[in-house]
């Protein structure tokens, strides 16, 4: 089958009202075809929840390895990311073993208390930056706290991240691509450092640490680089939600005022948050074999963007998707992703947001913008430069 020529996207991620509010312009690519070329991005953006998941799910049709259809990657980037069964397998097996031995309703009971703490000094203030003053210690102590190790200092780091973030649409401008290499090996060193530190190594790291090996050298390597997207792509995903979180809790004052009336909901609304306006926003994959997506053929080797965000708003799989529905249920949403790559931290990231939510029904009071928020022009990661934010009695 020939491609189908389905007309040029009018999806700019980077556009300013893209920035603003995204779900209109992803609902137009939805009712125009299963997978619509990009010519800009060139790649075919996918935006059905079917096709979406269809494509998280089948690794062997759809790779998320490069090395599968031929091109070189950096012995560096090779993490748990990257690699695709049955490479994978030991490797994201190591951490999801580690995971399962950390106790994360402590971790929980912790960050709460530290949001609790900067809360009650934030009462004080006319308006704060939510992004400054909660979303990145709070993201930066809780990872730090998981991995086990000591955080480099938290202005410091969220620039580095930043870097690293911005150059995740080195494709879009490759002006970026420099400065996140560079930023890119300050994280490498920050980790590395991890890894040599003498001691009894203790959480998360602590247990990859004294099993990284037993698979070989090789499998070691990939541990260390699989710990920098654990600490660099967690800090940076986590701030987003906590940032998007605040930003719909403050513009809808009525979910604090239910969720304090029912606090049973908590976890089932911090989902549904996730799914309302997720961070990561796509994924790409390389198509591993000529393929069609619904009616549209796909050749072998082109690249396939999953819109999460697309997904997890179609009417298809979702009753209302533009509402947002506290116990919503089932929610299947795709906004940790789907199958073999899904993400490592859902179930931390879900009780750091919970802790995070519950902090603030403590307090007892309102949570108000406070001035114009301002989006970061970042297609993969939705997330805010600036979020001015109030605490009202
Ligand atoms: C609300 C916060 C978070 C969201 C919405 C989120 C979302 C995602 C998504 C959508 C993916 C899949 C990407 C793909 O298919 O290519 C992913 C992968 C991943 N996430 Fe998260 N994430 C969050 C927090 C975290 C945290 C806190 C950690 C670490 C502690 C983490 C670690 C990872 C890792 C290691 C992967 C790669 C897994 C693999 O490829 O096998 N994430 N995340």
């Amino acid at each position: 089958m020939d491609t189908l020529p389905v007309g040029p996207a009018r999806y700019d991620p980077l556009a300013d009202a893209t920035l603003a509010d995204p779900y209109p312009v992803l609902a137009e690519l939805r009712a125009q075809a299963p997978a619509v070329w990009h010519d800009g991005m060139e790649c075919w953006l996918i935006t059905r929840y079917a096709d979406c998941v269809r494509v998280l799910r089948d690794h062997t049709l759809f790779a998320r390895d490069p090395r599968r259809l031929g091109s070189a990657v950096p012995e560096a980037s090779l993490s748990v990311q990257v690699l695709d069964p049955p490479h994978q397998a030991p490797v994201r097996s190591l951490f999801m073993t580690a995971l399962h031995q950390q106790d994360l309703p402590a971790l929980q009971e912790r960050t709460r208390q530290h949001a609790a703490f900067r809360l009650v000094a934030l009462t004080a203030e006319s308006s704060w930056e939510a992004m400054r003053d909660l979303a990145q210690p709070v993201a930066l102590a809780s990872i730090a706290d998981l991995l086990g190790v000591t955080p480099p200092p938290v202005a410091e780091w969220a620039q580095v991240s930043d870097t690293i973030m911005r150059s995740m649409d080195g494709g879009l401008n490759p002006d970026l691509i420099e400065p996140g290499r560079r930023a890119r090996e300050q994280l490498s060193e920050i980790v590395a450092s991890w890894f040599t530190t003498t001691g009894r190594p203790t959480g998360l790291l602590g247990h990859v640490r004294a099993r990284a090996t037993e698979a070989g050298p090789e499998h070691a390597a990939y541990a260390v680089h699989t710990a920098r997207v654990m600490f660099q792509g967690g800090y940076s995903t986590l701030t987003a939600a906590i940032g998007n979180l605040l930003d719909i809790l403050a513009r809808h004052p009525e979910v604090l005022t239910v969720l304090r009336e029912r606090p049973g909901l908590l976890p089932r609304a911090v989902d549904e948050l996730v799914r309302f306006d997720g961070p990561v926003q796509g994924t790409t994959r390389l198509a591993a074999a000529d393929v069609t997506i619904g009616d549209v053929a796909v050749r072998r080797g082109a690249k396939v963007t999953v819109l999460f965000a697309a997904a997890n708003r179609d009417p298809d799989a979702f009753t209302t998707p533009d509402e947002l529905v506290l116990d919503r249920s089932p929610n299947r949403h795709v906004g940790y992703g789907w199958g073999t790559h899904a993400c490592l931290g859902t179930a931390m990231a879900q009780r750091i947001l919970t802790a995070l939510v519950e902090a603030l029904l403590d307090t007892r009071r309102g949570l108000r913008p406070a001035g114009p928020a301002r989006r970061r022009r970042t297609a993969t990661m939705r997330t805010f430069a600036s979020l001015p934010l109030s605490l009202q009695p």
